[in-house]
């Protein structure tokens, strides 16, 4: 620790920093360059971080906000190649506070993450919905004006509410919008219709929990599941879910819930560890003090006095404490 450091201890330089520039904090933070509103109630936020190393298109990022003096984390895709931006659709407490912002407010940041990249650039099917766009989209602008051999399904209710549409469009890259209102909903029946050459394909797909369980099955009933790459904005959930009353101990809340234990304790104030919020980061992890928790992509439940548990992929089973 530097002299300036140890004179201010316990609070670091960067601590009262922070009061003059909040980017100087500890944490990564952004600013928020501009917001551009996209189609259907979303909008674009570019940021300027303090620090950034990069990332590849199809990443995505941790962003914090607080809302009423609690830090809520999600994660959104990358959706430029150059350039730290998220677009966001107004549903849900976070997004609906993103679409807010104005140029100059600050949001806390988190690495890029993920492996839902396309490095070989071979022959692609994308299939997407609604904001399953985003990192499609990152991936496409990587191309800068040279048009990819890549097909492309995206499924939106309408012509209007196509988050990037009419730069989608423009593309080049075998575009096939389905609009739901209108065409029904997508049966992967049709593909053999839309996209005859699929099987031949790689394939990245995000969207709906659903779509991405009937692709996912489709694919794998064609011993094809190794051409499949799929984005998740949410752990895949079984149904029949349990619950119980969780404690955290040092946060000194309770809080009877059916939800994961990441969203129960920020419900309660807490202030939890978070990352992908999808179960693949460990960014997530307390140890149990008691009880059972469940696992809720395998249904399995479990955990003894000790165990870490992976907060946002677990529900209590029954009563259970935490060390947080
Ligand atoms: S937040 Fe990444 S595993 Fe839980």
């Amino acid at each position: 620790m530097g002299l300036l450091a140890s004179a201010t201890t316990p609070f670091l330089p960067q601590d009262f920093a922070t009061l003059v520039n909040p980017l100087w904090a500890r944490d990564l933070r952004a600013r928020v360059v501009s917001v551009i509103p996209e189609a259907a109630g979303a909008a674009t936020l570019v940021l300027k971080p303090a620090r950034w190393g990069g990332h590849v298109p199809g990443q995505y990022v941790g962003i914090g906000v607080e809302i009423e003096g609690v830090i809520h984390w999600r994660t959104y895709s990358l959706t430029d190649p150059d350039r730290v931006s998220i677009t966001v659709k107004a549903l849900g407490l976070v997004s609906s506070h993103l679409v807010t912002l104005r140029p100059g407010d600050v949001v806390r940041l988190r690495s890029p993450e993920g492996d839902f990249t396309w490095a070989d650039r071979g022959p692609a099917l994308f299939l997407t919905a609604g904001s399953g766009i985003t990192p499609a989209m990152g991936m496409l602008r990587a191309f800068r004006g040279r048009v990819p051999d890549i097909t492309h399904v995206h499924v939106a209710p309408s012509r209007d509410e196509v988050i990037f549409g009419s730069e989608l469009r423009a593309v080049g890259h075998r575009f096939v919008e389905w609009h739901d209102d209108t065409d029904g909903m997508l049966t992967l029946d049709r593909l053999d219709d839309l996209v005859p050459d699929w099987r031949t394909r790689e394939t990245w797909a995000c969207g709906p929990a659903g779509l991405l369980a009937a692709i996912e099955n489709h694919w794998g009933t064609s011993n094809l599941d190794h051409k499949l790459h799929v984005e998740r904005f949410t752990p895949p959930a079984l149904g029949g879910g349990s619950e119980g009353t969780v404690t955290f101990v040092r946060g000194g809340a309770q809080k009877h819930t059916d939800q994961t234990l990441l969203t129960a304790g920020e419900d309660a104030g807490v202030l939890m560890p978070s990352g992908c919020r999808m179960g693949i980061c460990f960014g997530c992890v307390i140890p149990l003090l008691s009880g059972q928790v469940r696992d809720v992509r395998t249904g399995a439940v479990h955990g003894e006095p000790g165990d870490l548990v992976q907060t946002c992929i677990s529900t209590p089973a029954g009563d259970c404490s935490l060390d947080v």
